[in-house]
């Protein structure tokens, strides 16, 4: 299946899933705009996709619109819109600071709501568009010790279903990738590495597949696709999930 030519911005494509995607977005001829804040990391990428760089911190409450306006400026368009970026911490509530709260709110989820809204009048002026999110296991589970970030995505998530009715019959789809366990930067990053042997960390490249799927036809990605199981098992029985997940453990 060919990839969408025209324009995508991708968020945090400076790194891990969103690079991934962004390569491959690329390779099959589509114009990207690589969001992140790693100047070099971007430039680099820049050069060898094709690709334009836009550097943002998306913690600013007034970035994702000011990275909006910049996107829209490089080309007057943008057809895809890959919600990528995004950091976790792990850890007791009790522990997190109030500005790491907030940062957390405002890059997973304010962030890619905002630039949502921003982009969205020109993909429905021209009857085409196509939106994807990066969600998580986590916003459908709930993890011990992810309650903040686990939150931001299941409300990211919330957020992709009822636009996903909103938009029904405009031209505008909306896709929705939900990874489990990714070998990418984000676990060092977050403060706690990744030490459980199951389930088994996937790459990169495999979500960005899904991600690259997900704007061909619009739906939901689990990646690994059992994850879907777990996520199944909790809506039907949820007091059965808790006392399963308790069990086998509900950190990551
Ligand atoms: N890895 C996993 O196991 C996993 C599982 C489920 C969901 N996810 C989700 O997948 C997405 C991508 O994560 P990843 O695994 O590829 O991690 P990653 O390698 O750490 O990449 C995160 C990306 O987000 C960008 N980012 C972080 N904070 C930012 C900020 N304040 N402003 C702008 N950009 C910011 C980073 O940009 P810079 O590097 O330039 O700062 C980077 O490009 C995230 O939304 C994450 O929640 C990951």
């Amino acid at each position: 299946m060919p990839a969408p030519r025209g324009t995508a911005l991708v968020t945090g494509a400076s790194s891990g899933i969103g690079e991934a995607t962004a390569r491959l977005l690329a390779a099959a001829g589509t114009h990207v705009l690589l969001h992140g804040r790693d100047r070099e990391r971007l430039a680099a990428l820049a050069a060898q996709t094709g690709g334009t760089a836009l550097e943002a911190d998306l913690a600013d409450p007034e970035a994702a619109g000011k990275l909006a306006e910049r996107a829209l400026a490089v080309t007057g368009r943008v057809d895809t819109l890959v919600n990528n970026a995004g950091l976790g911490w792990a850890g007791p509530l009790t522990e997190l600071s109030p500005e790491l709260l907030a940062r957390l709110v405002a890059v997973n989820l304010t962030a890619p709501l905002e630039l949502t809204r921003a982009l969205l009048p020109g993909m429905l002026a021209r009857g085409h568009g196509r939106i994807v999110f990066v969600t998580s296991i986590a916003g459908r589970t709930g993890v011990a010790g992810e309650a903040v970030y686990a939150a931001t995505k299941s409300g990211l998530d919330a957020f992709a279903d009822s636009l996903r009715f909103e938009l029904h019959g405009t031209g505008v789809d909306v896709g929705v990738v939900v990874p489990g366990v990714v070998r990418t930067a984000f676990f060092e990053r977050r403060g706690r590495p990744y030490t459980r042997t199951t389930p088994r960390p996937v790459s990169a490249q495999r979500v960005a597949a899904a991600v690259v799927r997900a704007t061909h036809r619009p739906g939901d990605y689990y990646v690994p696709r059992w994850l879907r199981v777990p996520v199944a098992l909790r809506g039907a029985v949820p007091g059965a999930y808790r006392a399963l997940a308790m069990r086998f453990g509900a950190e990551s």
